[in-house]
């Protein structure tokens, strides 16, 4: 059973992206030959166009999943394009893919519904996305719920493929672990790097501290009670709190008479505390980057080794090599 999963080194990590996958798959870790995590430079190609931000950006995915707690001796992480086998395969299935199903996947439709040009990288990433998940006999594949549709996509390619060439391709599972995970963002909206709503994981204390006192709260009287569940930030600090502490937080809504103002106080201490290890490991990893570089050469090697034996199957399964 291996578990895969792939994160864009579009920018620095948010707590979006850690409660809603990274979390997820770091829970998931045990065996470095059973979960592999990888950085998807490749699929970052279709939006980061400045090589030295390209550079950074994956220096800083390494050393936030390290410093979230991705622990190479229970996983396998690697720089996707350290692996060619996976753009050779992504052209097998590319001639598989039948284009109405690319037309119908989330990023590419989107994106022209806002009538803006789309290049073909955009267009055809979920096939390269497809062959990330099946160079690696790949069972699960832990992901946030908008990611579902590409790992739909991989199963039928791997279907059609298994189907015209016989069987070779494992069929893979999404598991979206706590699909009630949308972390609110500090306009109230999806947090997202898009939005400009995002608090990073590793964000500088003191302006943490300050982003979380403007987040956007209602106009509603201090003495008026409120419903806890519908509230962007009661969402955001229950990520943070014990179950005591979220039950304690929620009375407190639901009696009325307080201000946002301390609840913003509590979540602001609260993620101090939370990722405060964290922050000290990606200092300690930063500061040992060589280290780091080593990981993701021993992560690269392990990945290859499954993805050229992969590769090998599908190219004789579909007569190219002998
Ligand atoms: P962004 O929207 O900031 O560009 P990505 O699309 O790169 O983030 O998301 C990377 C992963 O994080 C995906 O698996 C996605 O589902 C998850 N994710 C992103 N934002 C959120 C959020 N606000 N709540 C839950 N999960 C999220
Ligand atoms: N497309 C994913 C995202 O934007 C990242 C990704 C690329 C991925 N390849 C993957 C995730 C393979 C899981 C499996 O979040």
């Amino acid at each position: 059973m291996r578990v895969l999963s792939g994160i864009q080194p579009t920018g620095r990590f948010h707590w979006g992206n850690y409660f809603g996958a990274i979390q997820q798959y770091i829970n998931l870790q045990g065996d470095p030959s059973k979960a592999f995590y990888f950085i998807a430079n490749l699929h970052a190609l279709t939006t980061v166009r400045d090589p030295e931000r390209m550079r950074q950006n994956i220096r800083d995915a390494a050393l936030d999943l390290l410093g979230l707690g991705l622990d190479p001796e229970k996983a396998t992480l690697f720089v996707q394009s350290d692996v060619p086998e996976v753009s050779q395969l992504t052209w097998l299935l590319t001639t598989l893919t039948p284009m109405g199903l690319m037309e119908r996947c989330h990023a590419y439709k989107e994106k022209k519904a806002r009538g803006l040009t789309a290049d073909l990288g955009l267009f055809s990433y979920p096939v390269l996305m497809a062959a990330d998940i099946l160079i690696y006999d790949s069972d699960i594949v832990p992901v946030g719920e908008d990611q579902l549709q590409h790992i739909e996509v991989a199963r039928d390619l791997a279907g059609s493929f298994n189907h015209l060439y016989g069987e070779c391709f494992v069929l893979p599972k999404g598991k979206v672990l706590d699909s009630s995970a949308k972390v609110p963002g500090t306009d109230g909206e999806k947090m997202s790097k898009s939005y400009g709503n995002t608090i990073d994981c590793f964000e500088d204390l003191k302006g943490q501290r300050k982003k979380i006192m403007r987040i956007a709260t209602d106009s509603r009287p201090m003495e008026d009670p409120k419903d806890p569940e519908t509230d962007g930030l009661f969402q955001l600090y229950s990520n943070f709190a014990t179950p005591e502490q979220k039950e304690e937080m929620a009375a407190i809504y639901r009696k009325g008479g307080f201000g946002y103002g301390l609840v913003k106080k509590e979540l602001a201490d609260r993620a101090e505390e939370f990722f405060a290890d964290a922050r000290k490991r990606r200092e300690d990893f930063a500061a040992n980057y060589d280290y780091v570089k080593q990981i993701l050469a021993e992560g690269a090697a392990r990945a290859r080794q499954k993805a050229a034996e992969v590769l090998l199957r599908a190219e004789i399964a579909c007569g190219i090599r002998n």
